[in-house]
Protein backbone atom coordinates (compact mmCIF):
# COMPACT_ATOMS: atom_id res chain seq x y z
CA UNK A 1 0.00 0.00 0.00
CA UNK A 2 1.30 3.47 -0.89
CA UNK A 3 0.37 6.08 1.66
CA UNK A 4 0.03 9.66 0.13
CA UNK A 5 -0.51 12.70 2.43
CA UNK A 6 -4.09 14.47 2.54
CA UNK A 7 -3.23 18.41 2.95
CA UNK A 8 -2.31 21.65 1.12
CA UNK A 9 -0.50 22.63 3.92
CA UNK A 10 3.21 23.53 2.69
CA UNK A 11 5.01 22.96 6.24
CA UNK A 12 2.18 19.69 6.77
CA UNK A 13 3.68 18.53 3.55
CA UNK A 14 7.54 19.35 4.27
CA UNK A 15 7.55 17.61 7.51
CA UNK A 16 5.68 14.04 6.44
CA UNK A 17 8.02 14.11 3.28
CA UNK A 18 10.99 13.93 5.51
CA UNK A 19 9.68 10.65 7.55
CA UNK A 20 10.42 9.06 4.25
CA UNK A 21 7.18 7.32 4.08
CA UNK A 22 4.85 9.04 1.52
CA UNK A 23 4.78 8.82 -1.99
CA UNK A 24 2.22 11.51 -3.04
CA UNK A 25 -0.23 14.61 -1.50
CA UNK A 26 -3.50 14.48 -2.45
CA UNK A 27 -5.57 18.37 -1.77
CA UNK A 28 -9.30 19.38 -2.03
CA UNK A 29 -10.61 22.93 -2.09
CA UNK A 30 -11.42 22.50 1.47
CA UNK A 31 -7.95 21.39 2.37
CA UNK A 32 -7.00 24.72 0.03
CA UNK A 33 -9.14 27.01 2.22
CA UNK A 34 -7.88 25.81 5.35
CA UNK A 35 -4.27 26.17 4.39
CA UNK A 36 -5.25 29.71 3.31
CA UNK A 37 -3.60 28.77 -0.18
CA UNK A 38 -4.93 31.61 -2.09
CA UNK A 39 -1.76 31.11 -4.64
CA UNK A 40 -2.78 27.90 -5.30
CA UNK A 41 -0.70 26.94 -8.51
CA UNK A 42 2.49 27.83 -6.80
CA UNK A 43 1.82 25.81 -3.65
CA UNK A 44 0.61 22.92 -6.12
CA UNK A 45 4.42 23.69 -7.39
CA UNK A 46 5.83 23.74 -4.23
CA UNK A 47 4.18 20.50 -3.27
CA UNK A 48 5.66 18.92 -6.32
CA UNK A 49 9.38 19.95 -5.16
CA UNK A 50 8.92 18.39 -1.53
CA UNK A 51 7.64 15.23 -2.64
CA UNK A 52 9.63 14.82 -6.32
CA UNK A 53 8.40 12.69 -8.24
CA UNK A 54 4.95 11.77 -6.41
CA UNK A 55 1.41 12.46 -7.76
CA UNK A 56 -0.30 15.76 -6.28
CA UNK A 57 -3.82 15.78 -7.07
CA UNK A 58 -5.05 19.50 -7.60
CA UNK A 59 -8.73 19.92 -7.51
CA UNK A 60 -10.87 21.72 -10.16
CA UNK A 61 -13.67 23.72 -8.97
CA UNK A 62 -15.89 24.18 -12.41
CA UNK A 63 -19.35 22.41 -12.97
CA UNK A 64 -18.82 22.09 -16.46
CA UNK A 65 -16.49 19.97 -19.25
CA UNK A 66 -15.37 22.86 -20.92
CA UNK A 67 -14.57 24.68 -17.83
CA UNK A 68 -13.11 21.73 -16.11
CA UNK A 69 -11.05 20.94 -19.12
CA UNK A 70 -9.21 24.77 -19.14
CA UNK A 71 -8.88 24.71 -15.54
CA UNK A 72 -7.23 20.72 -15.99
CA UNK A 73 -4.98 22.20 -18.42
CA UNK A 74 -3.48 25.14 -16.58
CA UNK A 75 -3.22 22.87 -13.93
CA UNK A 76 -1.14 19.86 -16.01
CA UNK A 77 1.23 22.61 -16.53
CA UNK A 78 2.61 23.45 -13.46
CA UNK A 79 4.24 20.03 -13.03
CA UNK A 80 3.85 16.71 -14.89
CA UNK A 81 3.53 15.31 -11.36
CA UNK A 82 0.17 17.03 -11.24
CA UNK A 83 -2.54 15.03 -10.76
CA UNK A 84 -6.38 16.45 -12.14
CA UNK A 85 -9.00 15.69 -9.11
CA UNK A 86 -12.57 15.88 -10.71
CA UNK A 87 -15.59 14.94 -8.98
CA UNK A 88 -17.72 12.00 -10.35
CA UNK A 89 -20.77 13.89 -12.26
CA UNK A 90 -21.29 12.76 -16.29
CA UNK A 91 -19.44 16.40 -16.84
CA UNK A 92 -16.65 15.88 -14.82
CA UNK A 93 -16.03 12.34 -16.68
CA UNK A 94 -16.58 13.84 -20.28
CA UNK A 95 -13.33 15.80 -18.86
CA UNK A 96 -11.84 12.45 -17.64
CA UNK A 97 -12.49 11.02 -20.86
CA UNK A 98 -10.73 13.65 -22.56
CA UNK A 99 -7.89 14.28 -20.52
CA UNK A 100 -6.81 10.79 -20.88
CA UNK A 101 -6.08 11.02 -24.72
CA UNK A 102 -4.38 14.36 -23.75
CA UNK A 103 -1.80 12.27 -21.10
CA UNK A 104 -3.09 14.30 -18.33
CA UNK A 105 -3.61 11.81 -15.12
CA UNK A 106 -6.93 12.25 -12.95
CA UNK A 107 -8.37 11.39 -9.80
CA UNK A 108 -11.97 10.78 -9.52
CA UNK A 109 -13.31 12.08 -6.00
CA UNK A 110 -16.60 12.45 -3.40
CA UNK A 111 -16.77 8.91 -4.75
CA UNK A 112 -19.26 6.76 -2.13
CA UNK A 113 -20.28 3.39 -4.33
CA UNK A 114 -18.62 0.59 -6.25
CA UNK A 115 -20.81 2.01 -9.26
CA UNK A 116 -19.50 5.34 -9.36
CA UNK A 117 -15.85 3.59 -8.78
CA UNK A 118 -16.87 1.86 -12.15
CA UNK A 119 -17.78 4.41 -14.08
CA UNK A 120 -14.59 6.27 -13.01
CA UNK A 121 -12.67 3.65 -14.26
CA UNK A 122 -14.38 3.14 -17.40
CA UNK A 123 -13.88 6.76 -18.41
CA UNK A 124 -10.12 5.88 -17.52
CA UNK A 125 -9.41 7.45 -14.21
CA UNK A 126 -5.75 7.25 -13.15
CA UNK A 127 -7.47 7.33 -9.34
CA UNK A 128 -10.44 6.78 -7.76
CA UNK A 129 -11.13 8.32 -4.45
CA UNK A 130 -13.94 6.71 -2.44
CA UNK A 131 -14.62 8.30 1.18
CA UNK A 132 -14.52 6.15 3.92
CA UNK A 133 -14.60 8.44 6.64
CA UNK A 134 -17.80 10.43 5.35
CA UNK A 135 -19.17 6.60 4.94
CA UNK A 136 -18.58 6.15 8.73
CA UNK A 137 -20.19 9.13 9.37
CA UNK A 138 -23.84 7.92 8.28
CA UNK A 139 -23.50 4.79 9.42
CA UNK A 140 -22.44 3.15 6.02
CA UNK A 141 -19.44 0.90 6.19
CA UNK A 142 -16.75 2.40 3.99
CA UNK A 143 -14.50 -0.76 4.37
CA UNK A 144 -17.24 -2.72 2.51
CA UNK A 145 -17.19 -0.18 -0.38
CA UNK A 146 -13.19 0.01 -0.90
CA UNK A 147 -13.38 -3.89 -0.81
CA UNK A 148 -15.80 -4.09 -3.26
CA UNK A 149 -14.31 -1.40 -5.66
CA UNK A 150 -11.03 -2.98 -5.22
CA UNK A 151 -12.68 -6.43 -6.05
CA UNK A 152 -14.03 -5.08 -9.16
CA UNK A 153 -10.69 -3.34 -10.09
CA UNK A 154 -8.77 -6.63 -10.02
CA UNK A 155 -11.78 -9.09 -11.88
CA UNK A 156 -11.28 -6.80 -15.08
CA UNK A 157 -7.63 -5.74 -14.09
CA UNK A 158 -8.74 -2.00 -14.56
CA UNK A 159 -5.65 0.35 -14.01
CA UNK A 160 -7.45 2.52 -12.60
CA UNK A 161 -5.77 2.80 -8.40
CA UNK A 162 -7.79 3.08 -5.60
CA UNK A 163 -7.17 5.96 -3.33
CA UNK A 164 -8.59 5.65 0.26
CA UNK A 165 -9.51 9.15 1.34
CA UNK A 166 -11.32 10.68 4.00
CA UNK A 167 -9.48 8.88 6.54
CA UNK A 168 -10.09 9.87 10.23
CA UNK A 169 -7.70 7.66 12.71
CA UNK A 170 -4.72 5.39 12.47
CA UNK A 171 -7.20 2.20 12.53
CA UNK A 172 -8.56 3.52 9.11
CA UNK A 173 -5.19 3.19 7.78
CA UNK A 174 -4.81 -0.60 8.69
CA UNK A 175 -8.51 -1.45 7.74
CA UNK A 176 -8.08 0.31 4.67
CA UNK A 177 -4.81 -1.82 4.16
CA UNK A 178 -6.19 -5.25 4.59
CA UNK A 179 -8.94 -4.10 2.49
CA UNK A 180 -6.85 -3.91 -0.27
CA UNK A 181 -6.47 -0.29 -1.28
CA UNK A 182 -3.47 0.30 -3.74
CA UNK A 183 -3.23 3.65 -2.14
CA UNK A 184 -4.38 5.55 1.50
CA UNK A 185 -4.64 9.53 1.58
CA UNK A 186 -3.85 10.20 5.31
CA UNK A 187 -4.70 13.78 6.82
CA UNK A 188 -1.20 14.79 8.60
CA UNK A 189 -2.64 14.36 12.11
CA UNK A 190 -3.11 11.07 11.48
CA UNK A 191 -0.04 10.00 9.66
CA UNK A 192 1.89 11.74 13.19
CA UNK A 193 -0.53 8.96 14.82
CA UNK A 194 0.62 6.12 13.27
CA UNK A 195 4.07 6.17 14.76
CA UNK A 196 3.03 6.56 18.32
CA UNK A 197 2.64 3.39 20.93
CA UNK A 198 3.29 3.46 24.49
CA UNK A 199 5.31 0.50 24.59
CA UNK A 200 7.50 2.35 21.93
CA UNK A 201 8.57 5.10 24.08
CA UNK A 202 8.64 2.94 27.17
CA UNK A 203 11.38 0.64 25.48
CA UNK A 204 13.06 4.06 24.27
CA UNK A 205 13.22 5.10 27.88
CA UNK A 206 14.38 1.90 29.16
CA UNK A 207 17.14 1.59 26.01
CA UNK A 208 18.58 4.98 27.01
CA UNK A 209 18.61 4.60 31.24
CA UNK A 210 19.91 1.15 30.70
CA UNK A 211 22.75 2.67 28.05
CA UNK A 212 23.71 5.82 30.50
CA UNK A 213 24.19 3.64 33.51
CA UNK A 214 26.62 1.33 31.87
CA UNK A 215 28.17 4.61 30.41
CA UNK A 216 28.42 5.93 34.02
CA UNK A 217 29.85 2.59 35.66
O1 LIG B 1 -9.13 13.68 0.07
C1 LIG B 1 -10.47 13.75 0.54
C2 LIG B 1 -10.45 14.05 2.00
O2 LIG B 1 -9.69 15.22 2.23
C3 LIG B 1 -11.83 14.22 2.59
O3 LIG B 1 -11.70 14.06 3.97
O4 LIG B 1 -12.27 14.39 6.34
O5 LIG B 1 -13.17 15.98 4.58
O6 LIG B 1 -14.03 13.63 4.72
P1 LIG B 1 -12.84 14.55 4.95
Amino acid sequence: MKIFLDSADLNEVRTASEWGVISGVTTNPTLVARAGAKDFKAVVAEICRLVPGGPISAEVISNDTAGILKEARELAVINPQVVIKIPITPVGLAAVKQLATEGISTNVTLVFSTAQAILAAAAGATFVSPFVGRLDDIGANGLDLIREIVTVMDIYQYPTEVIAASIRHPQHVVEVALAGTHIATVPYKVLRQLFEHPLTVQGMERFQADWEALQGK
